[in-house]
This record gives C-alpha cells, structure tokens and sequence, in this order.
C-alpha cells in the first residue's frame, strides 16, 4: 500500500461510498415465482462500494474486468498500445469492492502530449452483473479528484462523450492531439485540471 505524504495516499485507500440510486436499473419481482423474487430483492440491496486503490494482488481480477469488457482485441487498440510497458500510477489507480469482491477498476497511466505531462485514463471497467449502479462514476471522479490534488494538468481518454461528458471531459479539437495510432476523433477526450490549458502535440506512453 503506498504512504506518503500527499493526502490522497493515506486517505483514498479506505473511502467509503453509497450509491446515489442503489435501486436503478433493477428489474421489479413480480412475485409469480418466488425464487425470481428472492434474486430480485437481493439484487436491490443498496450496494456500499468501498472505493479503494489497486495493490498488486488485485492484477488477476483487474485483468479479467478487462477481458470480459474488451475482450482479446484489446491490445490492439491503440490507447492499450499507449500503455504497453508503461505501469499505470499506483497513486491514481482505483478499485472498486462490492463485499470483498472486485468489481471495478479504473487506471491513470502517465504519458506526455507534446512536451506537456498528462495521464491517460483507462480502462474503465465495471463487471456487467454490477452496471449501472454508479460505480463507473464514482471511480472516475475518486480518479480524476487524486489526479488534480497530485497537480495534474491534463487526462485524456478514449471513449464515448455522452458518459464522460457530465464528468467535465471534452472532445479534443481535431489534429490538436495525435495518437500513434487509429482512434474515433469524436472519441478522444480531455479534462484538463488545476486551470491548465489544453496542451497539444502528439501522445506518447511514460513521462
Ligand atoms: C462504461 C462503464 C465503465 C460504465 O460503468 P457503470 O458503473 O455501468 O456506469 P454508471 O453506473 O456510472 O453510469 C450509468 C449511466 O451511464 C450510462 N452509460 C453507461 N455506459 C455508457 C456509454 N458507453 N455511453 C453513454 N452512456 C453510458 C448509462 O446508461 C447510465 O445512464 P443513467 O444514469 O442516465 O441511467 C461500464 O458500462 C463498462 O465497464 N463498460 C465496458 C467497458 C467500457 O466501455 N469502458 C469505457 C471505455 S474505457
């Protein structure tokens, strides 16, 4: 577990959290068939994530949410390649438990876009049995929270707008940033923190 001096290391590590709508996104029982109504109760219980940062022994399960979620083409893709051989930032890399179990997980990797530091966030993932419970969410903002008291600047993205949009992330201007390799323009995003200008240039992995 990494100590230190910045706060988010001796405090993130133990954040509890209850979800804004436990309740969403639950089927209602019917009651025709009482072992459905049983699943479905137990499914609406609140669920009390514990919000914790990723230790090594939580590699296996990590790496299974991201092959359930992404499957074997994933390290193909370009944002995957972004990362090869770098190690994501421990102080910034978040699971999340429902009991003991790990169901989510989010990532911030160092990389540079141009000559300016920044992280490159992801792969968000949640176990589909605990989707749309607010889990997603809330591991972003634990992450994007940690990355701004660490003083980042910038954490770029791959991924859909309307999801990471509210979160306070923006389409990249066409050509401002390239990536050394395919990727959707619509789909690059950033959230530039601390007050920083959205830096420009190509990205490559590390700092
Ligand atoms: C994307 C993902 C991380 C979301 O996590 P989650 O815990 O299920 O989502 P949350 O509970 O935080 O948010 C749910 C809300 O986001 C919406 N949402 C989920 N995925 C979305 C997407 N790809 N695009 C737009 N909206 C999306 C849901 O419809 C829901 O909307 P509502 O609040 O209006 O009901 C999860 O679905 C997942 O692991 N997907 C597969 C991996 C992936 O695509 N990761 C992101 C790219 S790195």
């Amino acid at each position: 577990m990494p100590t230190g001096h910045c706060p988010v290391r001796v405090v993130a590590p133990w954040f509890r959290h209850l979800t804004r709508n436990p309740f969403r996104g639950q089927a209602e029982g019917t009651g025709a068939d009482p072992s459905t109504s049983a699943r479905n109760l137990l499914a609406m219980k609140p669920i009390n994530w514990f919000v914790r940062l990723e230790v090594p022994a939580d590699d296996a399960a990590v790496e299974n949410l991201q092959s359930v979620a992404f499957g074997p083409g994933r390290f193909a893709r370009t944002a995957f390649r972004i990362r090869e051989g770098i190690p994501h930032d421990p102080a910034l890399s978040f699971v999340g438990l429902a009991g003991d179990e790990v169901v989510g997980s989010v990532r911030l990797t160092p990389i540079r876009i141009g000559e300016t530091p920044a992280m490159l966030l992801g792969p968000l993932t949640v176990a589909p049995e605990f989707k749309n419970r607010g889990l997603g969410k809330l591991l972003l903002r634990t992450a994007l929270d940690a990355a701004s008291r660490q003083g980042e600047t910038a954490v770029l993205l791959v991924g859909d707008p309307p999801y990471y949009g509210p979160l306070g992330f923006l389409p990249v201007s066409f050509g401002r940033i390239t990536l050394p390799g395919p990727v959707d323009p619509a789909r690059l995003l950033i959230a530039t923190l601390n007050g920083a200008d959205v830096p420009s240039g190509p990205v490559r992995g590390g700092r």
